[in-house]
């Protein structure tokens, strides 16, 4: 059945991936993020008037409940939410000041509870909705940044702390008829992995069982399974799509 849903992180990678998806199944999509241009170009507008782009910074809260506002007044409610937008911090331990690390706690966590929040509100009123965070990969790996360019520790910790946050909203929210869930993507092919060194990023593959990493449309479809009916009683879960690289 078709949704009203908020995408964010839209004008990059998985997100926009997301967006596109959505609106290719004939859902009506509100698309947020904090690069206007690149959101602009990355989904441009479509001839049914089922999108709607906003601009905004998720670590503030008045950008978020605009967003859902937006929302309602386009398109008369809010559905869902996929929170995809994230900031990425590949600051190795003796790098790493409090600066960075509370920059991407501020995107990252408090982002993710501000965008669940605004959302949460009006899924109250209507005792119903489906809300998506996004974890990592990462947090299994204890990925430790560095020359790497992968994850360090205050991106890893960003995202560990999203099954805490998962979890406490997916027991609060479930009375109201509201699911909560996370996608956990494993090393997905967007602009985000572009701080790889080249040397990582080409044994990546290898660490799956699968042999590749992810395209973005895999990971965005693992968003639109948790808000469609048919994960109707999942809530709660951080669903691990990671190419079996847990155990490879
Ligand atoms: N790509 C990977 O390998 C990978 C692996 C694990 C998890 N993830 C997670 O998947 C999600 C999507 O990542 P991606 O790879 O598509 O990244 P990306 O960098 O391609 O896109 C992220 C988008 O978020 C937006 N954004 C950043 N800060 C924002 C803010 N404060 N407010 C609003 N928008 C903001 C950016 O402008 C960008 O368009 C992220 O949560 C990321 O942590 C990605």
């Amino acid at each position: 059945m078709a949704q009203t849903v908020l995408v964010t992180g839209a004008a990059s990678g998985i997100g926009k991936a997301c967006a596109r998806m959505l609106l290719d199944q004939g859902n009506e999509v509100v698309a947020l993020d904090l690069k206007r241009e690149a959101l602009a170009a990355a989904l441009p507008p479509d001839n049914q008037g089922r999108l709607k782009l906003v601009a905004g910074d998720v670590s503030q809260p008045a950008d978020c409940t605009a967003a859902v506002a937006a929302a309602v007044k386009r398109f008369g409610k809010l559905d869902a939410l996929i929170h995809w937008a994230a900031a990425h911090s590949s600051k190795f331990w003796t790098e790493l000041g409090a600066d960075e690390m509370n920059r991407i706690l501020a995107v990252n966590v408090t982002g993710s509870f501000l965008m669940a929040q605004a959302a949460g509100r009006h899924m109250q009123t209507r005792k119903k909705g489906a809300i998506v965070l996004t974890a990592s990969g990462s947090v299994l790996l204890g990925a430790t940044g560095g020359p790497s360019g992968q994850g360090g520790p205050a991106y890893v910790s960003s995202k560990a702390a999203i099954t805490g946050l998962v979890r406490s909203l997916a027991r609060a929210m479930g009375p109201d008829g509201i699911r909560v869930n996370a996608v956990a993507p494993g090393v997905t092919d967007t602009p985000m992995i572009n701080s790889y060194s080249a040397e990582t990023k080409a044994a990546q593959g290898a660490r799956f069982p699968l042999g590749r990493i992810a395209r973005p449309e895999e990971m965005a479809a693992v968003g639109c399974y948790l808000i469609s009916d048919a994960a109707s009683f999942v809530t709660g879960e951080v669903l691990v799509a990671n190419g079996g690289s847990n155990f490879g």
